[in-house]
């Protein structure tokens, strides 16, 4: 156990290392499975019409062809009483063909049938006690084998014995996992295989053992009808992207696309994120019933077949959070498809549409032959640098990129143009402002002509040396944050491409920060709170920490005497939104970070904890993330920064994230 701990630590320390755990591997789910589900429309009240009528309806809106095959019902079928023989049945007045005649109607259709039930003693509040499958697994199992069934969602209501079975329990003294390895033992023992979604609402950590039991695993409590679940959700999800691979799935929950609680812009974004991150595609609105039927709108929206082509696309890697622009409402999510392709999303958390932009360099890319801008309806071709389009409130840039090229790396034909001896390279990104970015010119051949090349960029002119047989010469040039940077270089020798190298700049650990109020530094275990080996804790507004920081902000040829810095932050946040998550919890913490006096500028992070918040170390609030923000304010000499969370109301109370250090890259 020590041992896969310390494993998984060290997975989580690169990027885009896969945390992928020993899988239950019988070939189901090699894609995130995609269907409908009784649960988000008719709560825990599903009945034998409706589930026919939304089986039907699946078929005759094509949505089947697309992918949606797994007709779920949810919570609400079952009864209190078991048969006298100790077997589940169904509530013949709901469902009075009983449950064999419902699956073969669904099968008869085509598609896969799905039941619920529970790892407790009941099922799930219902206002009537039904019964939950806790020391009934294998006869269970049994049951639902004999009904024909493809999936079993099982959810984790009633089943914490000490506690005297409540409804919920999210702090349990034991881990659910033993409950659902025994369902998945019995199903494991069953003739055909089916899929199974742990639905334990995330307790307990289960990316790092659900794969081993099931296909899915919720991986927090359920949505909830109102727009701010996308964000809390999606905060959840964070640090479990490099769980998420063939026949293992973190499940972000059913969708309320269709159910009239969200507009267009809004189920774009809901859907494109679940898609992206490789969530099972569960649609929970109304498709057709007595009453209803989906509105052209959202059936557009869930019928898209390039988003559906990303949830559905054989690498199964899923996106991943790139960057956050708290104050300004947006962040960029991407990561890579099949074919070398890569698909990127910008959010607009903004209440109204605007203009968005995505540097490509945030997603470590330079250029794409061709952009699919998916909701714009739009593709365009030789996108370098960066890509600017309109995008609804609330709403969701979504594109998959082809073709496309390093970041960092600028070839002659794509990105300058030549007169005379003269090439000037456009649309130079820079993340940070620095006279310390590194260039290498790359000739297209030798020649012997050469010496040296003068190398412009702002004001400042740089004679480099070239050896007569290199082939490339680097040297330090300024350039400013942003991607309008330009670069003269003179030559007699053709230039083949340039190549641009961040600063390495330097990183200040939290133990060199001053500690203020009462925020406290706190030790962690070897290989935790990476890269530092501690955290500073309990920051709030009054309690803030500080440093004094060196920057030089010269021969930038920048017309202010400040300028702007990346800052690369390590932090930690284990704050699950549990119980809130039905009301208004987020799962994020603020951090504020404000230079000389400056305003405070404010990064809300989402969780970083990788480790069972019941029973890992540090309780998961030893795991660190990055991310990155560019801080405006820097002047010649020493700097003052403040790490605080000076956003919130109530701020004596309100504790921003961990800070673990920083990296500042002058
Ligand atoms: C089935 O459920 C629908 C939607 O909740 C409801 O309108 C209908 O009356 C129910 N039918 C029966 C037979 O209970
Ligand atoms: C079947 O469902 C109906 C409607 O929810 C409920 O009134 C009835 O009590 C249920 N029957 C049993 C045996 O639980
Ligand atoms: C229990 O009884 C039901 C109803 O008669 C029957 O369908 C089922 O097969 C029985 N189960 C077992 C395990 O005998
Ligand atoms: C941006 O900053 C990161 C540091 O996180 C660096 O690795 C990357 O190369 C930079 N990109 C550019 C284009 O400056
Ligand atoms: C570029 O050409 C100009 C004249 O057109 C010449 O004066 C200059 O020396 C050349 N520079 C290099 C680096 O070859
Ligand atoms: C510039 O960067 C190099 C290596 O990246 C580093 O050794 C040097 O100290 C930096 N210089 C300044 C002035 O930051
Ligand atoms: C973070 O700050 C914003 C802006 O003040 C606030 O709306 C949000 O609720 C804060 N989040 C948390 C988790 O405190």
């Amino acid at each position: 156990m020590l041992s896969t701990l310390a494993l998984l630590a060290s997975l989580s320390l690169g990027v885009d290392s896969a945390a992928l755990q020993p899988r239950l591997d019988d070939g189901v789910a090699e894609t995130p499975p995609m269907g409908w589900s009784s649960y988000n429309h008719y709560s825990c009240s599903p009945n034998e019409t409706t589930i026919r009528s939304n089986a039907k309806a699946l078929v005759d809106l094509g949505l089947d062809e697309l992918g949606y095959r797994y007709v779920g019902i949810d919570c609400g079928w079952t009864v209190a009483d078991r048969l006298p023989n100790g077997s589940l049945t169904w509530n013949e007045t709901m469902f009075p063909s009983g449950f064999p005649a419902v699956g073969q109607y669904i099968h008869d259709l085509g598609l896969l049938f799905g039941v619920y039930e529970d790892a407790g003693i009941k099922t799930c509040s219902t206002g009537a006690d039904q019964a939950g499958s806790l020391y009934h697994e294998q006869q269970d199992a049994a049951t639902f084998m004999s009904w024909n069934i493809d999936a079993l969602k099982y959810d984790n209501c009633y089943s914490q014995e000490d506690t005297g079975y409540p409804n919920t329990d999210y702090a349990p003294s034991t881990s659910p996992r033993l409950r659902y390895a025994n369902m998945a033992d019995s199903l494991a023992a069953q003739s055909k295989k089916v899929l199974f979604q742990i639905c334990e609402w995330g307790i307990d950590f289960p990316a790092l053992w659900a794969p081993s039991l099931g296909h899915t695993w919720r991986i927090g409590n359920d949505i909830i009808p109102a727009w701010r679940a996308i964000f809390r959700t999606l905060n959840q999800a964070a640090p479990q992207t490099s769980f998420a691979g063939p026949g293992q799935w973190p499940d972000l929950d059913m969708m309320e696309v269709g159910n009239n609680v969200l507009t267009t812009p809004e189920e774009q974004t809901h859907f494109s994120m679940w898609a992206i991150l490789k969530s099972p595609l569960v649609i929970g609105g109304a498709l057709k019933d007595e009453w209803k039927s989906i509105s052209d709108a959202s059936l557009s929206v869930l019928s898209n077949k390039d988003v559906i082509g990303f949830n559905q696309d054989s690498l199964g890697h899923s996106a991943s959070l790139r960057r956050r622009w708290s104050d300004q409402g947006y962040e960029v999510w991407s990561g890579p498809l099949s074919g070398g392709r890569t698909v990127a999303a910008v959010v607009n958390w903004a209440g109204e549409a605007r203009e968005l932009t995505l540097n490509l360099p945030d997603i470590g890319l330079q250029s794409a032959g061709i952009v699919k801008d998916i909701w714009n309806k739009k593709t365009l071709s030789n996108v370098k640098t960066t890509y600017t389009a309109s995008v609804g409130a609330h709403g969701v840039m979504l594109l998959e990129l082809q073709d496309t090229t390093t970041a960092g790396v600028y070839a002659s034909e794509d990105f300058a143009t030549v007169s005379g001896n003269k090439t000037t390279f456009h649309s130079l990104y820079a993340n940070t402002t620095s006279t310390n970015h590194t260039v290498t010119v790359e000739f297209a051949g030798l020649a012997a002509t050469k010496t040296a090349i003068l190398l412009q960029s702002f004001s400042k002119a740089v004679q480099v040396p070239v050896a007569p047989s290199a082939r490339s010469v680097s040297t330090t040039i300024p350039l400013t944050a942003g991607y309008s940077n330009e670069i003269t270089i003179s030559s007699t020798v053709s230039i083949k491409s340039i190549r641009i190298a961040s600063p390495s700049g330097t990183y200040y650990a939290c133990t060199s920060f001053t500690l203020g109020g009462s925020s406290k530094l706190e030790e962690c275990d070897a290989g935790f709170c990476t890269p530092v080996g501690s955290k500073i804790g309990y920051i709030n507004a009054e309690n803030t920490v500080h440093a004094t920081i060196p920057a030089s902000v010269t021969e930038t040829g920048s017309e202010t005497s400040t300028t702007s810095k990346y800052l690369e932050i390590d932090y930690i946040n284990n704050d699950i939104a549990l119980a809130t998550s039905w009301d208004w919890g987020s799962s994020s913490r603020n951090l504020t970070i404000s230079l000389n006096g400056g305003d405070p500028v404010r990064l809300e992070v989402p969780l970083s904890g990788r480790h069972s918040e019941l029973f890992g170390p540090g309780k998961g609030w030893w795991d660190s993330s990055k991310l990155g923000i560019l801080i405006d304010g820097w002047k010649n000499g020493p700097n003052d920064l403040v790490i605080g969370n000076e956003v919130a109301g109530d701020v004596s109370q309100t504790y921003g994230a961990d800070f673990v250090g920083l990296h500042l890259y002058d």
